[in-house]
């Protein structure tokens, strides 16, 4: 069923209530998603994406209910990801001869998925398509938030973005809108999913809000592919992505392990005592990787000043968790956080460093000192777990 967001705007996406991971498994859905696909009725009738492939079903079928899909003028694609485009082969199936409006590597990408030549309609940023009643649709590419493809769509007079990916959030909210949403959790999931998604792309997001408030094009509603509707305050979301863009940091210091016999484990609560002791106002927290979710560690190290990181050395490495959640951190490029290092050990010893090397190569700012537990913690073993703490909060400052 088609719900109204504005005047002749309606939505007519899926809320996907049972989600439980997005991207493969890469990315938790906690609280379900939406993919967000819109229907403009002027005198032109538009369809602004679609929604995932598993539901092109209902996608198709809910649509004739509410119009003759003949009548559709024009399909805007903002992006070819599947989540928004999966039910075009259905829906083209349909309407076969119906112009799709996308950019030109949108073209690649659905011809790539999909490998149909339908009517494709190249715009680039700037470009307008008139439909009726004195609206018209201005599209505005947005290259890398976050696919080479992506684009936003902005309907004039009613004044809506209809931004696809960028401002939204994997979050079911039956009633749209964000006034309707649970605050919490909403903001919650808005920066989960730029700390996971969108901020290797930080600068780019930078220049892409410099430039569309240099639009100057009145904005009452920010329409995005998942999640809530922007009509309180729509500005808000594009003001969080100019903090989260500028190397954004919280005075919170996120301590992250794997531990093998508990000595690892012990020397991170250690460590968070210490820290604790000698900054009682920053936010410390713990997590072991292969335990909690790595979606939700990555928002915690986002809103962070500083992480540390341990493992026990194993066969003269680290562990494959760690490892392979340093490898997850270095692949969203967070700027300007400090870090620390810490391992335990039995006869070796190489995690700490280790992990040490892997932090500045990644671009932390971190530590010189390394704590090295051996087998352990013992009296002893806190001198080296107190100079961390002390080197990373001085650092931190
Ligand atoms: Fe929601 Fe990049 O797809």
């Amino acid at each position: 069923m088609k719900r109204n967001i504005k005047n002749n705007v309606s939505w007519v996406g899926f809320i996907d209530w049972e989600l439980e991971n997005f991207h493969g498994d890469d990315y938790s859905i906690m609280n379900g998603s939406s993919q967000n696909a819109y229907l403009v009725e002027e005198e032109k009738t538009v369809l602004i994406d679609t929604v995932w492939k598993p539901h092109d079903e209902f996608f198709v079928e809910n649509l004739k209910e509410e119009i003759d899909l003949d009548s559709i003028d024009y399909i805007i694609i903002n992006h070819g990801e599947i989540d928004h485009s999966g039910s075009l082969p259905a829906l083209m199936k349909e309407i076969p001869e119906t112009p799709i409006y996308c950019t030109k590597n949108a073209v690649d990408s659905l011809k790539g998925q999909f490998h149909e030549d339908w009517k494709f309609n190249i715009v680039k940023t700037g470009d307008t398509l008139d439909i009726g009643n004195g609206k018209q649709l201005i599209f505005v590419e947005m290259p890398m938030l976050h696919w080479p493809d992506s684009m936003a769509t902005y309907l004039t007079e009613d004044n809506i973005l209809f931004s696809n990916d960028a401002f939204g959030q994997h979050f079911a909210v039956q009633e749209l809108f964000n006034d309707k949403a649970d605050q919490c959790l909403l903001e919650k999931e808005a920066i989960k999913y730029y700390a996971n998604i969108l901020a290797p792309f930080s600068p780019l997001v930078k220049r892409k809000i410099d430039e569309i408030v240099g639009l100057n094009l009145p904005i009452d509603i920010i329409a995005p592919s998942h999640g809530v509707i922007w009509r309180d305050n729509p500005l808000q979301i594009i003001q969080k992505y100019a903090e989260w863009a500028d190397d954004y940091q919280e005075d919170q210091i996120t301590i992250v392990y794997d531990t093998m016999w508990e000595a690892t484990a012990k020397t991170a609560y250690l460590l968070a005592e210490e820290i604790s002791q000698l900054s009682p106002d920053t936010v410390v927290k713990v997590f072991n990787c292969s335990k909690e979710d790595k979606n939700e560690i990555m928002t915690e190290v986002f809103k962070s000043k500083s992480i540390a990181v341990g493992s026990p050395t194993v066969g003269r490495t680290i562990l494959s968790s760690v490892a392979g959640w340093l490898h997850f951190l270095d692949s969203l490029k967070f700027k300007n956080k400090k870090a620390a290092a810490f391992g335990t050990y039995g006869w070796s010893g190489e995690s700490a460093k280790e992990i040490q090397d892997f932090l500045i190569d990644a671009g932390y700012d971190t530590v010189d000192s390394v704590a090295k537990v051996k087998w352990t913690v013992k009296d002893e073993d806190l001198e080296p777990i107190k100079t961390l703490a002390k080197d990373l909060v001085e650092l931190s400052k």
